[in-house]
């Protein structure tokens, strides 16, 4: 069974399934006020057309059923290949192409995996998924600076006061195009975040106060001894973990082109067990209906809870 958490950084939504709704409704966000807004949204919008079409009358004009089918449509794109290209230099480098790394982020590497500690949390071996993911998606408060309001993370959902402060452990594909750094963007540069675990506990003044000290992992880092180097070729082993295609990207472009080879959807469905094609709280009742829709996005065996 799962363990504590899921998706966002503190874990407060369930399945993707889940997570696809809240940036419709969430006040810093779409701040929409309800489903039937959404829904008239939908109808509205550029493909309104070409969904009424795909699902029917009687969908198109039921909020909850209209809303449920595109939250299952962005939970299908998500598990496109578009998200997965496994085209970063560490993936050609770990398939047996030492040319692929420099010789700082080889360094970077070996400091990665041993004196650094970070391949504890940030795995560089596959564990969920055919290609390393380079996280547990496990949580830890790190310690992390405050900023403005307390952020519970974890805790704020389990309500479990060992959980206060502690983050998801975020993949570090594509880390170097994504400043700032952590759950609150309190850190601003890589080699920030490297000194950060290398003295964070050494350097108190520094990095100032943390909204959870109670809970902040002392273990795995923070008085790390790393030198000067270890730090700069850390920073450096980064940049391997970018995706060519998102580097290859050219202004205008709306997506990276899917590199040749990467599995589709369909071959990759064993990775994604059916548990997050869940029904709409709204559903019970009319879920029989659905299922007869033709040509529907759906069909009966993803309506499984
Ligand atoms: C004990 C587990 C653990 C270890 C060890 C660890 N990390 Fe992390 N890492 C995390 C967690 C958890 C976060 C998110 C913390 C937050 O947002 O408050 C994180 C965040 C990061 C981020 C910021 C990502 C982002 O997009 O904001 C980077 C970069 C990073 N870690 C690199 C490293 C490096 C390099 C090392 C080794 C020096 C390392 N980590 C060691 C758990 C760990």
């Amino acid at each position: 069974m799962l363990g504590k958490g899921g998706l966002f950084h503190d874990g407060r939504a369930r399945d993707q399934f889940e997570q696809v709704q809240r940036p419709f409704f969430d006040k810093n966000e779409m701040n929409l006020p309800d489903e039937a807004t959404f829904a008239s949204l939908l109808r509205e919008s550029a493909y309104g057309k070409r969904m009424r079409e795909a699902l029917g009358e009687a969908v198109w004009k039921n909020d909850a059923q209209l809303s449920y089918h595109a939250y299952r449509a962005l939970v299908e794109f998500l598990k496109g290949p578009l998200f997965r290209p496994f085209d970063a230099r560490i993936d050609d480098y770990l398939d047996g192409d030492v040319s692929a790394l420099s010789e700082a982020e080889k360094r970077g590497l070996t400091v990665f995996k041993e004196a650094g500690k970070c391949a504890d949390c940030h795995f560089v071996v596959p564990n969920s998924w055919a290609k390393p993911l380079l996280s547990d998606y496990g949580y830890d408060n790190l310690g992390v600076p405050s900023r403005r309001a307390k952020d519970p993370g974890l805790g704020g959902h389990t309500k479990d006061a060992d959980d206060l402060g502690k983050f998801r452990a975020p993949s570090l594909r594509n880390v170097a195009l994504t400043s700032p750094y952590m759950h609150n963007g309190a850190i601003a540069t890589l080699q920030e975040v490297m000194e950060f675990y290398n003295k964070r506990y050494l350097e108190q003044e520094r990095w100032g106060a943390t909204d959870y000290p109670q809970t902040v992992n002392h273990e795995d880092m923070g008085d790390l001894k790393l030198t000067e180097q270890q730090v700069s070729d850390l920073v450096a082993l980064m940049d391997a973990f970018t995706d060519r295609s998102l580097l290859s990207m050219r202004p205008g472009d709306r997506f990276p082109a899917v590199p040749v080879g990467v599995p589709t959807t369909t071959e990759k469905r064993l990775h994604f067990p059916d548990w997050t094609h869940r029904l709409h709280p709204a559903f019970p009742g009319d879920a029989p209906k659905v299922e007869r829709v033709e040509g529907t996005l759906l069909n009966s065996s993803s309506l499984r809870p």
